[in-house]
């Protein structure tokens, strides 16, 4: 595989919001995909995928199964196997042993022969436009791209993440996971200078999708069905820890980039804690400017659940 399209060149394109996706697959993950690719508002130039909810080679099978079933035609590169400075930290619980238990996964799927990064780096430098990054899973490869090739940065037009949390964490009280699991890459992520919207817990925790809808999804077709099996097995983890409804992360960051309603955001200053005994991952949120720092990051808020609910099941419905 190489990067052989002029992103930006054709008019086709023009009026979509052209965007790389860095996922680990994982089932909101998934749905985060079929979101990009049903909504008909993002060119998705293609996916690259990092070790986190599962490890890394599970990772990239699953995202070349979710795209094959939804039809998606869009070079996939496998990145990093484990984070920067410590030992793979997988969820298991939430995903499962494959990282996305409830979907069948077609055997023999082949993706093509870049890596993340160097996929990532060819295709921001053969741009003639800015591209929007949206990573759903640890930073581990924007933070290698950003330090082997910082010249990139600069075809970016922001990064909008699935990550971190202003209040309470979900794998320590402290931390959301995709932070907790590759704090260096966050860091160096969140001090790149790039523009950043921080789609945390703090919004995706608003923007739960209810069993009732589970079965809505699942009455929409080959693509619904297949996106209820996903939740059917994903919510039983969120069930267990007493939430009504299950949410799905990574979607919304994917909706974020779309549609500027879907959540309401801050300013801040984000800084990224390595090294605390309880608080490592923390995403430390500034948000009254007490440390006397310039912002760095849009943090999501708040939440339009209704109007998110309505731009999935649409998507869901295109596919
Ligand atoms: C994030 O962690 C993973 O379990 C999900 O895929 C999501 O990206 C939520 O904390
Ligand atoms: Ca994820």
């Amino acid at each position: 595989m190489s990067v052989n399209r002029i992103v930006g060149a054709s008019s086709d394109t023009a009026t979509k919001i052209p965007v790389i996706i860095d996922c680990d697959p994982g089932h909101d993950d998934a749905i985060a995909l079929m979101l990009a690719f049903g909504c008909g508002r993002l060119d998705v130039l293609g996916v690259t995928t990092v070790a986190g909810n599962t490890v890394g080679e599970n990772a990239y099978r699953n995202a070349l199964a979710v795209l094959s079933l939804i039809g998606a035609d869009v070079p996939v590169a496998r990145g990093a196997d484990a984070p920067i400075l410590r030992p793979l930290y997988t969820s298991r619980d939430v995903h499962g042993e494959s990282g996305l238990d409830g979907l069948p996964v077609p055997p023999g799927l082949k993706g093509g022969g870049l890596t993340a990064v160097e996929f990532l780096s060819e295709t921001l430098r053969s741009s003639v436009t800015k591209i929007t990054l949206v990573p759903t899973g640890p930073l581990t490869n924007i933070a290698i791209l950003f330090l082997a090739f910082p010249d990139v940065k600069e075809k970016i037009e922001r990064v909008v993440l699935m990550g971190g949390v202003a209040g309470q964490g979900n794998v320590t009280p402290s931390a959301e996971f995709n932070i907790f699991a590759d704090p260096e890459a966050a860091r160096i992520v969140f001090h790149s200078g790039v523009p950043i919207t921080m789609i945390g817990l703090d919004a995706t925790h608003k923007a739960l999708v209810y069993p009732n809808e589970v079965e809505e999804m699942r009455r929409i077709g080959r693509v619904g069905a297949v996106a209820a099996g996903l939740m059917d097995f994903y919510s039983r983890a969120y069930k267990a820890r007493g939430f009504e409804g299950t949410p799905i992360h990574d979607a919304l960051a994917v909706a974020a980039v779309f549609d500027e309603g879907v959540v309401k955001t801050q300013y801040a200053r984000v800084d990224i804690e390595t090294r605390g005994e309880f608080t490592a991952g923390r995403t430390v949120v500034d948000f009254r400017g007490a440390a006397g720092r310039e912002p760095n990051a849009r943090v999501a808020v708040d939440v339009d659940r209704d109007r998110f609910m309505h731009l999935l099941m649409t998507a869901i419905s295109a596919l």
